[in-house]
């Protein structure tokens, strides 16, 4: 595990590890405590803090994969997905759930409260990443479903999940994917 000394560095040659290549050991809760402190520092209009994050700790996993699992069941998901999600859980050591806690009727803009929640999400992918852990940001079916959200993490009716970030060591020595390029994606006002 390396932590990043160079910012520009580190953005130059930031990427997501697959969860696939995450592994034990994961950082200790002082070590993601530290990394909480910082990402929490979060573009945020209004200072509303429409989020909340929610670990699922090492003593508390299983708790969680029966509450998935039965939703799963419940819904027809396709028992390989519900596997999926079982061992993405407990083969990496330290999943977050990042909740949007959108405040209805602010002067705020909804979109710019789910906005400041994915900045969130970036900031704590970034934290992990320059603090040389290997992280990823998934949704799929168990961020979706809303009734799981309520029955797993009590979220309101105006919540939901913005991601599961996924948090390990990791050796990851797989090429880079193909970045955008500039020339399609950056413009100049005319
Ligand atoms: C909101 C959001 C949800 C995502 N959900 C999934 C997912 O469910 N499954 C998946 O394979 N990738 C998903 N991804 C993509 C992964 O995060 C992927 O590893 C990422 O694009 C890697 O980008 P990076 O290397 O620049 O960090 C999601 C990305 C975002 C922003």
């Amino acid at each position: 595990m390396q932590k990043t000394k160079n910012i520009s560095g580190f953005f130059s040659s930031r990427k997501s590890i697959s969860v696939k290549n995450l592994k034990y050991p994961g950082p200790n809760k002082n070590q993601t405590m530290a990394i909480f402190k910082n990402a929490l520092r979060v573009p945020d209009h209004g200072k509303l803090e429409p989020w909340r994050i929610v670990v699922i700790s090492e003593d508390c996993k299983k708790k969680y994969i029966s509450i998935l699992e039965e939703r799963g069941k419940k819904l027809h998901i396709d028992p390989l997905k519900i596997e999926k999600s079982k061992t993405n859980i407990l083969k990496t050591p330290l999943t977050l759930a990042v909740i949007c806690s959108p405040i209805k009727n602010s002067k705020i803009p909804e979109v710019e409260q789910v906005l400041s929640c994915g900045a969130l999400c970036m900031n704590i992918l970034n934290n992990f990443l320059a603090n040389g852990w290997g992280a990823n940001w998934l949704t799929g079916w168990m961020a979706n479903d809303k009734e799981l959200g309520r029955l797993a993490f009590n979220n309101s009716k105006d919540e939901f999940v913005s991601g599961f970030i996924y948090v390990g060591s990791h050796e990851d020595k797989s090429p880079d994917r193909q970045r955008p390029k500039l020339e399609d994606k950056i413009s100049y006002f005319k």
